[in-house]
């Protein structure tokens, strides 16, 4: 049996149900496939920032990197395309193994970006930046199986939460719900096992986590911890 086939579960699992996406941007880019496999055990996802130094100041990874990865785990990888023409890059992203694919609404080019994504089979997510609002998602909401509200600007890891975005995530998952709608909808940017449960309580449910999972001394305990407090909160239960 080839690898690939012995280890590709890479299912995203049931809309709407809690999960965690360890971001490998605060992971020691030397030792990538090893960290990633540290947290494996209790991540769900796994985050894969990419930044083209245009959409944002920085510069990360591609496609090389992904299949690389892809090599040494069966995790669905959630791509956040921080770019300004991913359309360049999608097939790349999915050849090289990428499950799903997140583009931000702020460049524009919506309708085509998402027929794209699907045509090539990849899961599809719209992201927004913390100062775009609502009504940027709003005409896409039914088109897509997961909204990304940045709960940072983009561009780096390691920065506070923006508790501003919290009417903008109850908003979207209030649209979902009266639509009838599966959809996920991720957090990402200083997220830990505090923000966790603001986020939580607003109607997120996926949460991407990297400075407080690949920046502790034991980051699968973290990934667990940030999870734990999820589940707490939407269940009534303390963890
Ligand atoms: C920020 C990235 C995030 C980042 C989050 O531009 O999109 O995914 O890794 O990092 P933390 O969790 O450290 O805020
Ligand atoms: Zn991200």
């Amino acid at each position: 049996m080839e690898e690939s086939t012995a280890m590709s579960p890479r299912d995203p699992g049931r809309a709407g149900e809690l999960r965690i996406a360890p971001s490998v941007l605060s992971a020691d880019f030397g030792l990538l496939a090893e960290q990633v496999g540290e947290v494996a055990p209790s991540a769900d996802w796994l985050h894969v920032d990419v930044m083209d130094g245009h959409f944002v100041p920085n510069v990360t990874i591609g496609p090389p990197v992904v299949a690389s990865l892809r090599r040494h785990t069966p995790l669905f990888f959630d791509c956040h395309l921080m770019m300004t023409e991913p359309e360049r890059y999608l097939q790349s992203f999915a050849d090289a193994g990428a499950d799903g694919c997140t583009v931000h609404v702020e460049v524009g080019e919506t309708a085509a970006l998402i027929a794209q994504m699907r045509d090539l089979g990849l899961r599809v997510g719209l992201a927004a930046n913390p100062d775009t609002p609502f009504d940027a998602l709003e005409p896409f909401l039914d088109q897509v199986d997961l909204v990304l509200c940045m709960t940072v600007f983009p561009g780096f890891g390691g920065q506070s939460f923006i508790a501003d975005v919290l009417p903008k995530v109850a908003r979207v998952r209030a649209a979902a719900d009266a639509a009838g709608l599966d959809l996920d909808i991720e957090v990402d940017g200083g997220i830990d096992e505090h923000t966790v449960v603001e986020v939580t309580r607003a109607g997120a449910n996926v949460f991407v986590a990297g400075s407080a999972v690949f920046n502790r001394e034991d980051p699968l305990a973290a990934v667990e911890g940030i999870l734990a407090a999820a589940v707490g909160e939407r269940t009534g239960v303390a963890p």
